[in-house]
């Protein structure tokens, strides 16, 4: 049986459980619930007494995730927040110190396939992108209001888009005469400068830029690493699984600023998905699996 729900279908479960529980009586925390498969794997193998805070920052996030581990509410929290906050919630929950942290980065097939979220290039939707509606920066300030050095700079640094100034000169022009409303309208500009054979990995390329700056979603890493280095007892795991290399470089290099000080590396090079399972979800093919263990 495949773990998991429309909502979204886990990734390297075995390889995450297999990692992350030590001790079945201890307390969890996963910082990225999402549709709360990962959630389920771990609470339904822990010990009556055993505890898991699940957080996340989208609010249908939460909503599913409770609806999910319902027949483990008296041994769950589910909370909405942000790794920005991770710390606080945790010493909040009273569950702190952690056995094992997991961060299962990046988006949910749920926010890809909600078209009002403009996450998806394969749809019309709004240029919004936000993960939690709740915040102000949306993707459509940044098409129609950054300056076109500033979008050259993101589509490359966050996407490692090389037509980066060409997409930026076209957006700029377009706008001159037409404020971009929607995600169609984005596609159109990109399509009319970009070679047919690599449009559909440009688009992603540029769609992941602008969400990444959206969501912060890097400056949101650095903060939720450090935090939950913190909220980890002694012996615990962090176990994080990424899915692009911008973010698995800012674990490894994390994890070996901290090797041997603070954190002992359990896996040398990334863990990967066995292709069995590539087979059947084809995002897990872009996983990659670091974990390390607290002094
Ligand atoms: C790949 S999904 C997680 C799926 C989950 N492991 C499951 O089993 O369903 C990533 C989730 O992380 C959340 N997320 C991403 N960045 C976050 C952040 N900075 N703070 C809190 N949640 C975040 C997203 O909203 C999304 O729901």
């Amino acid at each position: 049986m495949i773990p998991g729900s429309e909502y979204h279908r886990p990734v390297m479960v075995d390889e995450v459980i297999g990692y992350l529980l030590t001790d079945r009586g201890g307390t969890y925390l996963d910082a990225t619930a999402g549709g709360g498969s990962h959630s389920f794997e771990i609470i339904r193998r822990l010990e009556e007494h055993g505890r898991l805070l699940a957080i996340d920052r989208d609010t249908d996030a939460v909503t599913e995730t409770a609806g999910r581990l319902q027949q483990f509410s008296s041994q769950t929290n589910i909370v909405q927040g942000e790794f920005g906050d991770l710390k606080y919630q945790a010493v909040e929950s009273g569950m702190a110190p952690f056995c094992g942290v997991l961060f299962d980065l990046g988006i949910s097939s749920h926010q890809i396939d909600d078209s009002a979220r403009g996450m998806s290039h394969r749809e019309d939707g709004p240029l919004d992108f936000r993960m939690d509606r709740g915040t102000e920066l949306t993707g459509a300030t940044i098409i129609n209001r950054y300056p076109q050095k500033e979008l050259a700079r993101i589509f490359f640094e966050y996407g490692g888009e090389r037509n980066s100034r060409k997409i930026a000169a076209a957006i700029y022009d377009h706008r001159q005469k037409n404020k971009y409303s929607g995600t169609a309208q984005l596609v159109e500009t990109i399509k009319a400068v970009t070679n047919p054979r690599f449009l559909n990995k440009t688009l992603s390329r540029v769609f992941q830029s602008i969400r990444i700056v959206v969501n912060d979603e890097m400056g949101q890493l650095a903060d939720g690493l450090g935090a939950a280095l913190e909220v980890l007892a002694p012996g615990g795991r962090m176990v994080v699984i990424s899915y692009h290399s911008l973010e698995d470089g800012l674990v490894k290099n994390f994890f070996r600023d901290r090797k041997n000080s603070e954190l002992s590396i359990l896996t040398k090079k990334p863990i990967g998905p066995a292709e069995a399972e590539c087979k059947i979800t084809s995002r897990a093919r872009s996983a990659k699996m670091r974990v390390a263990e607290k002094l």
